[in-house]
């Protein structure tokens, strides 16, 4: 089983990751660890736990991370997922705490514990794994990898079509918090960036029978997403928002589900028009070899995704 750190800021889709990770024979939930993002940290804390609570799966550890970007203050999300940050799921308040120790302090504590071993999926803005990488920056030699749903890289249409910061080309995790971001992405440690291009599509949607067969299914889980769904669809927004965050889960189980390149990427962290930006350099001449190399998707088996993901969601 590979050993993971789920960092996210729940969120339905995250919600929908933390389902796909807990439940996949594949994958060792060290922790789940969470993060200012889409809502404050205590409401994406409050998230995680309700989901875990959802699965009967207390035994896994929710660790309150990041309050805020690294030097910047928290934007307002110009999506919405819903007054509870679960499609207005409104599951029932946890009753398990917290974990005693913080995410940052998780992060490194679990990475030293398991040097090599450790994969860190990120769903949410990289402000926890950063903070880490600068408190202990012996544990870069120690991460597996990091698996990211981070970044635009206009690789194709969906990639700005579907652009989810607040500015025309950025992705809303890296728009958060891109100095930590850029934090990451410089650390050497290899990262896996699945950015709008291969995390959000309009052309492979769920079809009938697999919205029959959530709403058949007696499993809590299934009726999570059926209703999320119905909220984005409400809102005119197509079905993929309630599962961005789950390629990366998806990625960490099967990693031929996404093609991916190696390239040079900058992340633009000066305010204005372009905040936030993943600029990737592939010229054939004059490359900026100062930019940082790392594996960036550039297409994705989308049925084969859905299939996985609702095989899970089902089971
Ligand atoms: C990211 O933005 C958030 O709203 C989602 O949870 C996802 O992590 C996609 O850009
Ligand atoms: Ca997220």
């Amino acid at each position: 089983m590979k050993k993971i750190i789920l960092d996210c800021d729940p969120g339905m889709d995250d919600s929908m990751a933390i389902v796909m990770a807990v439940k996949s024979s594949e994958l060792d939930v060290l922790a789940i660890t969470t993060v200012n993002g889409n809502y404050p940290v205590d409401v994406t804390s409050t998230n995680a736990r309700k989901v875990l609570e959802l699965l009967d799966r207390t035994d896994i550890p929710v660790a309150r991370g990041m309050a805020n970007p690294m030097i910047r203050k928290s934007p307002s999300d110009p999506f919405t997922h819903g007054r509870d940050g679960q499609a207005e799921a409104y599951l029932p308040e946890p009753a398990m705490e917290l974990s005693e120790i913080d995410a940052v302090d998780m992060i490194i504590q679990l990475v030293k514990e398991n040097p090599g071993e450790v994969t860190l999926v990120v769903t949410g803005p990289m402000s926890n794994v950063a903070m880490a990488m600068q408190k202990a920056p012996e544990i870069k030699g120690m991460i597996a990898e990091i698996i990211a749903i981070s970044g635009a890289f206009g690789l194709n249409q969906y990639a700005f079509l579907n652009a989810t910061g607040d500015t025309p080309q950025s992705e809303w995790n890296v728009y958060v918090d891109p100095e930590a971001a850029k934090i990451v992405y410089e650390s050497g440690v290899k990262v896996i960036a699945l950015g709008l291009d291969v995390a959000t599509y309009f052309d492979v949607n769920f079809s009938e029978e697999d919205i029959d067969a959530l709403k058949a299914s007696k499993k809590k889980e299934a009726a999570f997403l059926t209703n999320a769904i119905q909220f984005v669809n409400k809102r005119g927004f197509d079905a993929y928002c309630t599962v961005i965050d789950c390629m990366a889960v998806a990625y960490a189980i099967d990693p031929s589900l996404v093609q991916t390149i190696d390239a040079h990427v900058g992340v633009e962290t000066k305010d204005g028009l372009t905040l936030g930006m993943t600029v990737i350099d592939r010229r054939h001449h004059f490359v900026w070899e100062h930019l940082p190399v790392i594996s960036v998707g550039c297409k994705a088996e989308c049925g084969r995704f859905l299939q996985l993901l609702l095989e899970l969601v089902l089971k």
